[in-house]
């Protein structure tokens, strides 16, 4: 265990940790270099469990004692500051009292996480972190195989994804399209039946469509907060579907509730893909 108090917030061993809340800030840091940030004990471990190499570890001291175990487990330095320095640095306060940076991954190419596919969610400009993380949470607790992103899709690895996500990012398998135009035709190529989820009362009821599908591979297109899928998406897909909603006060669901709903129709053993 390689413990190191530092007390400067301004000391570059501390970098990776500098404005958490600046979004821009933080994107142009962890693309630069190679670097996701996990807030909290549990989320760390996860990122751990599932092989990601730490850069370093973060850690208060008021919670020093609790999380000396995790100090133990990470290979790589294990910086403690004070509250007030953490909160300098990091623009908040860390109750939790840890934050761990971490080395990311290669993405693998969409073609590797379908092979053997036959659940699959596309997002296409979902663009909030929170509502990214929550959408994972649900395909990995529903059993949705692979996760497909377009390219303009919030970042499943950005602190705000993770926390929401419980870690769910780091095990359910995932990959962006390099293309958002011709981006759908790799599901087509490989028989998938492709679901363009929309509350348009003209579509077809979701529960109905999977019924319909046949034992098909189904994947699950899902779009952006404000204007919903592209008329492009809508076009390349086989059908639309929607959940049926009241009718009374709001015209469609959040983006999140219609991908843990539409995930768990895909679970039932009636629209299961065979
Ligand atoms: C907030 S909605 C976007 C609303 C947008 N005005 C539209 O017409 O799609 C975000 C996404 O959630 C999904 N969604 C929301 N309500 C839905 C419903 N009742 N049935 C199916 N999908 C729904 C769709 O994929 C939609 O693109």
């Amino acid at each position: 265990m390689d413990v190191i108090e530092v007390p400067d917030p301004d000391d570059a061993r501390l970098a990776d940790y500098v404005r958490l809340r600046d979004v821009n800030l933080r994107k142009s840091i962890e693309a630069e270099h190679g670097l996701f940030m996990a807030e909290g004990d549990k989320v760390i471990r996860r990122a751990l469990a599932a092989g990601y190499a730490p850069r370093s570890l973060l850690l208060t001291r008021r919670r020093l004692s609790a999380l000396s175990d995790l100090a133990a487990a990470v290979d790589a330095p294990a910086y403690v500051v004070d509250d007030s320095v953490v909160e300098r640095l990091t623009g908040f306060d860390v109750h939790r009292g840890a934050l761990a940076s971490f080395h990311r991954r290669p993405l693998p190419p969409p073609g590797e996480v379908l092979d053997g596919a036959r659940r699959v969610v596309v997002l296409e400009d979902v663009l909030d972190h929170t509502n990214v993380g929550a959408i994972f949470r649900s395909a990995a607790g529903l059993g949705v195989d692979a996760v497909l992103l377009a390219p303009r899709c919030a970042d499943p690895l950005y602190r705000r994804s993770i926390k929401v996500s419980m870690g769910a990012v780091f095990t359910q398998p995932y990959s962006r399209l390099a293309d958002w135009y011709g981006g759908l035709d790799e599901l087509r190529s490989r028989g998938f039946h492709l679901l363009a989820l929309t509350p348009d009362p003209q579509a077809a009821a979701l529960a109905d469509a999977l019924e319909h599908a046949g034992g098909q591979a189904v994947a699950l297109l899902l779009g952006s907060e404000g204007d919903g899928l592209s008329s492009r998406w809508l076009e390349q897909a086989d059908t639309g579907v929607r959940i049926p909603m009241s009718g009374r006060a709001v015209d469609s669901l959040n983006v999140t509730a219609a991908a843990a709903i539409a995930c768990y129709e895909l679970m039932r053993p009636s629209a299961r893909p065979g």
